[in-house]
């Protein structure tokens, strides 16, 4: 019978939901899962609001201040779901209380504040992981599979794209997304976080990037409630968007490897695109995520009368990973359930004593790489990230 651990979880939107959903999830599809998840509080700072998430997505019970919850004896994990403002203060505080933490992506607004964040769990012995889910998605980790096997050669070439469309209308308000104070970075920290990820996890470390960012909506309605308004465009308050809408950046691989990233909010008829492609001198790995049970892939050693890229449906329980807990093989699964081999990864981590990857340290890595993009930004030159 596998033990208990409390969980708290500050943030009760976007990522609030789909981790409720991965908590609620994991011991009825993973029974082997070596700590059971007790759903003790929501938090969140419009008491009504979480108090209406809380039942609705499963909660015992909630609260209205994180300090309070990361202070609580029968929470032993900390589960921070906020916009990147609070993920330093709240997983340095949670782990100074001894608790373990599971921290949405990217790790923090700043290399320093990261840097921190890897520290306060190192100091407390206690588990620090980054949500970056797509590390989960069983096709993904196939490649990852035939990188390590040798399977695709010597990798020449990371090719990633991560295109959304959602800000494009300039009437789209000021949100916090489009703020740096908030979120550190905009389509660079939000999308770019993630295809650093997968690449260092297929590739390996990055030595070297040079990159731009582009704004090109600088000015945007200023939400109701909020300050900043800038000046008055027709009656309406307007606000300075001070984050990219769009980064492009090169990456050079200490395996010899070359990357290329491109990630935007601003391409039109791309609400999630996302998508890498790897070339090696025996063979060729494409993934895309709107296809995220597929994996496509061309062997070299193929008989030349049959070779060419062809589609692997990743859903065999016996030969790929996580799917063995969900359906009969061709059963497709879909993006929430990357949350709920997060969190299993991470419960098994916990109960070994182990941080399982994206530890903070990669966090930190993958932070050190977006600031050295926008350090290349500025100063138009290659710039080697500060690890
Ligand atoms: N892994 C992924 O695929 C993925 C996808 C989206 C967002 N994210 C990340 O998740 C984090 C949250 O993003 P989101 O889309 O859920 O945002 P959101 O705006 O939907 O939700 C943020 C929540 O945090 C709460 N919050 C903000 N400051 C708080 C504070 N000081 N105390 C308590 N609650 C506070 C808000 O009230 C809200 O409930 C960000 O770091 C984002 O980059 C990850």
């Amino acid at each position: 019978m596998a033990g208990t651990i409390g969980v708290g979880l500050v943030g009760y939107k976007f990522m609030g939901k789909s981790h409720s959903n991965a908590y609620r999830q994991v011991a009825h599809f993973f029974p082997d899962v070596a700590l059971q998840p007790e759903m003790k509080a929501l938090c969140g700072r419009d008491e009504a609001g979480v108090k209406a998430a809380a039942a609705q997505f499963g909660w015992q019970g909630y609260e209205t201040d994180w300090h309070k919850l990361v202070a609580r004896a029968d929470i032993g994990l900390v589960d921070v779901s906020t916009p990147g403002d609070s993920h330093a203060a709240i997983s340095i505080e949670a782990a100074n209380n001894g608790k373990h933490v599971f921290c949405e992506k990217p790790l923090a607004n700043t290399l320093d504040e990261a840097r921190q964040m890897l520290a306060a769990v190192e100091r407390n012995h206690v588990v620090g992981m980054v949500n970056f889910n797509y590390r989960r998605v069983p096709a993904v980790q196939l490649a990852k599979r035939l990188i390590d096997d040798g399977r695709i050669g010597n990798v020449y070439h990371w090719r990633a794209v991560y295109l959304q469309d959602w800000i494009m209308n300039p009437n789209f308000p000021l949100v916090w997304r489009l703020q740096k104070d908030q979120a550190g970075a905009g389509a660079l920290g939000d999308l770019g976080a993630h295809i650093v990820d997968l690449a260092r996890m297929l590739l390996g470390e990055i030595t070297d990037v040079t990159g731009l960012l582009t704004t090109f909506i600088k000015q945007r309605p200023v939400l109701a409630g909020t300050t900043g308004g800038l000046g008055a465009a027709g009656g309406q308050a307007m606000g300075a968007v001070t984050v990219d809408d769009a980064a492009l950046f090169l990456a050079q691989f200490a395996n010899g490897a070359v990357g290329s990233f491109e990630v935007t909010r601003f391409a039109k008829g791309r609400a999630n695109y996302n998508s890498f492609e790897i070339n090696g001198s025996k063979g060729s790995i494409v993934f895309n995520l709107e296809r995220m049970n597929e994996l496509n892939v061309l062997f070299d050693d193929d008989a030349s009368d049959v070779k060419g890229f062809r589609t692997i449906l990743v859903t065999d329980g016996g030969a790929h990973p996580y799917l063995s807990a969900w359906w009969p093989s061709g059963h497709i699964i879909g993006w929430e359930h990357t949350f709920t081999h997060g969190v299993y990864d991470l419960l098994n981590g916990i109960a070994a004593g182990q941080a399982p990857a994206p530890t903070f340290e990669d966090g930190v890595r993958c932070q050190a790489i977006l600031d050295a993009v926008e350090r290349s930004a500025g100063s138009r030159q290659w710039v080697t990230p500060d690890y």
